[in-house]
């Protein structure tokens, strides 16, 4: 509101050249709260009106002019501006203390499709996984707070040539109690001990391949075992799924499209963008300086890019979807720049609307986090661990799990350390968790009344912090990054416990506002926790 009154009078100030929307993008807030709340830099004002920017600085404070300043002022170049904190807080707690505070409606209602989690069937759950998870489920509950509505796909990894590997291998060592048993950990054993053998053994591999070929011609053992395999796997996955409190729209795996890919390749050929290359079929972008996109492979065989193209085009059809976001590793980065630039090819104008959501590894002691060669952690035990430690709460420990995750911009690595998870002095997951117990252990010790009419200067940091809040939650859709909200909420809580450390909220001045700001605090760290997939605790 100010910063749009700010622009308005500036761009009357300075005439027609300038629109309030740019102008609005150069306030700054300052670094000290003693050069005001908001400052307009002058500098870039300097070539046009010939004069120093201090001296243009002073002619724009001595005409600006509204109830909400409380002063302006001319400093260096800036023009510093002091808001009307009664009025400006008054205004903040009846907004902040509102359920839908920080919700946005310029999704309009569209329709974004997410594509998170996608583990692979036979395979333990890893780490990637469970950062897709995580900031996939962030991002469909931030699209829908910005007035979107969200599709989550699980688009589960259960087709490809390794699965005719994995068959021929249970054909060799499988065993029918170990998999009901512990179905993930036999099967990746005995996929790992067929790829060891299989180089002194060629032989295997020709079974594999039979047993692909058995399985893509729909026989019925293969198909019977495969999809065993499947249901196995995602009852493992659910318990996942479960911890986390993370539901999908849709659980559709690359398999569903193993009888549509022709379609796809139909298009692409009388587009004319198909070309032989020894043998396989693939579609060149040289243009754009990217390796050309392997279609089908000289076998016969189709890709990973191929069902990812036929999945896009699939849910364009059923979406319509505004955008179409892809939570996944870093490592694919160049996959889905082909993919996205075949479907431009092919002329579908929708391709523009696919983005690659990409994010950092999981790191342990500096190493990537692996699901083999020993680095082995279970996901499923970590949450364990992490309940435990959080005093046998699930919530906490799975919350402080997630934190930690989200708290890092989604582009770096995270080192992982169930430590620093869940101490309660960092910036952590149960730090946040007993903040809010503590705002919420505050407003049942007195009753109350509503009352936004706060004047305390110490609680201006606190009340511009929350003012914030609806910005943020713009911003962390804009940029697809949960971070945002997650270090918003670090900010918002270290104000609040400054505060509390020096204000007798209970006090009988001002009570009833106080516990208001108090009440507008709670709102907020429970939203914003909640737009990260965590759940807030009343009691700790
Ligand atoms: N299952 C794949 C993997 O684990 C990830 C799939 C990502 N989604 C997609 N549409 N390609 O590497």
């Amino acid at each position: 509101m100010e910063k749009e009154i700010i622009a308005l009078q500036l761009a009357h100030i300075l005439g027609e050249e300038f629109t309030p929307e740019d102008l609005k993008q150069k306030l700054e807030q300052p670094k000290h709260s003693s050069h005001g709340d908001i400052a307009f830099p002058c500098f870039f004002l300097a070539r046009h009106f010939r004069k120093n920017p201090q001296n243009i600085a002073e002619d724009v404070s001595a005409q600006l002019n509204h109830p909400i300043f409380a002063d302006t002022e001319a400093l260096h170049g800036y023009v510093n501006i002091f808001l009307d904190q009664s009025f400006m807080t008054d205004h903040i707690l009846r907004r902040a203390t509102h359920i839908d505070y920080g919700r946005h409606r310029f999704g309009n209602g569209e329709r974004v499709v997410l594509d998170l989690s996608a583990p692979n069937i036979a395979k333990p759950f890893s780490m990637g996984h469970l950062r897709s998870t995580i900031i996939g489920n962030s991002l469909g509950l931030l699209a829908e707070y910005c007035g979107y509505k969200p599709v989550k796909i699980n688009y589960i990894g259960d087709y490809g040539t390794q699965f005719g590997h994995l068959l021929a291998a249970y054909e060799r060592w499988g065993d029918k109690d170990t998999l009901q048993e512990n179905p993930l950990k036999m099967l990746s054993d005995i996929y790992v001990r067929f790829h060891e053998e299989a180089k002194q053994n060629p032989s295997l591999t020709e079974a594999g391949r039979d047993w692909f070929k058995r399985l893509e011609e729909g026989e019925e053992e293969a198909a019977a075992l495969w999809s065993r395999f499947r249901e196995l796997s995602l009852e493992e996955f659910d318990k996942i799924y479960k911890q986390l409190d993370i539901t999908f729209d849709l659980t559709r795996g690359e398999a569903y499209y193993s009888d549509k890919m022709g379609e796809t390749i139909a298009i692409l050929e009388e587009k004319g963008l198909l070309e032989q290359s020894e043998g396989a079929l693939v579609v060149r972008l040289d243009e754009y300086d990217l390796p050309p996109c392997l279609i089908v492979k000289s076998n016969g065989t189709t890709t990973y890019a191929t069902r990812d193209l036929t999945a896009a085009i699939d849910r364009y059809r059923a979406y319509h979807f505004a955008e179409s976001l892809y939570v996944v590793g870093n490592e694919q980065t160049l996959h889905f720049e082909q993919i996205r630039k075949v479907l431009e090819k092919a002329g579908f104008l929708w391709a523009s609307s696919m983005k690659h959501i990409s994010f950092g590894m999981m790191l342990q002691d500096g190493k990537k986090m692996s699901t083999r060669k020993g680095r082995t952690i279970l996901l499923e035990d970590v949450l364990e661990e992490a309940r435990e430690r959080a005093g046998g709460n699930a919530d906490i420990g799975t919350g402080a799990v997630i934190f930690h995750d989200l708290k890092h911009q989604r582009q770096n690595d995270v080192e992982f350390s169930l430590d620093d998870m869940l101490t309660f002095e960092g910036n952590t997951g149960p730090y946040l968790q007993y903040t809010y117990a503590r705002a919420v252990s505050l407003t049942e010790k007195a009753d109350f009344d509503f009352r936004t009419d706060l004047k305390d200067g110490s609680a201006w940091e606190l009340v511009k912090q929350l003012h914030l809040f609806p910005d943020e939650t713009k911003r962390a859709f804009i940029q697809k990054d949960p971070s945002v909200i997650a270090r918003y909420l670090l900010k918002l809580s270290k104000h609040f416990n400054q505060y509390y450390a020096h204000t007798k909220i209970l006090q009988t001045d001002q009570m009833n506002q106080r516990l208001t700001l108090v009440q507008a605090v709670i709102t907020v760290l429970k939203k914003g926790l909640h737009l990260l997939g965590m759940k807030t605790v009343e009691k700790m």
